[in-house]
């Protein structure tokens, strides 16, 4: 097997619209805690997604994996999930509010099954980068990423 190991990133994006609310708050506590993301109306934003992937080097292919592959799974179960859609409506946010840390969490939760499904052990999901605004941005690296606490 290759030890050569190289990283990919690949870029997404969709726009959707969310309200941040606790269903088990008060008005005024949520109002407190979301300020004006907890507008009954809701809002939205041009999200920007990219994804990270490590592994060996195919010496045949010269790839780390195949990004038609990579974009077909993006398109159905990222994009189309998700853009034009309000997020509050969704089943992944039932019970969880509709922030953009736990938009990465589930959007890393969606890529895993990409790695799963390509029969390819080596190959790692590293980070998911989730761009909510110009000024905000959320990063996930799984559960033995940096960052965790014990
Ligand atoms: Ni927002």
């Amino acid at each position: 097997m290759s030890r050569v190991i190289a990283h990919l990133s690949r870029r997404y994006s969709f726009s959707a619209s969310h309200r941040l609310h606790v269903d088990a708050l008060s008005e005024e506590e949520n109002r407190a805690i979301f300020g004006k993301c907890n507008n009954p109306f809701g809002h939205g934003h041009g999200y920007g997604v990219q994804v990270t992937l490590s592994g060996p080097v195919d010496p045949a292919t010269g790839m780390v994996a195949n990004l038609a592959d990579l974009d077909r799974f993006a398109r159905q179960e990222v994009v189309e999930r998700f853009d034009h859609k309000n997020l509050n409506t969704l089943e992944a946010f039932r019970d969880r509010v509709t922030t953009t840390e736990n938009l990465c969490l589930e959007i890393w939760s969606i890529f895993s099954q990409f790695i799963e499904s390509v029969d390819h052990p080596q190959l790692k999901l590293e980070r998911v980068h989730v761009e909510e605004t110009g000024n905000n941005s959320f990063d996930y690296f799984g559960e033995s990423g940096p960052g965790r606490q014990d």
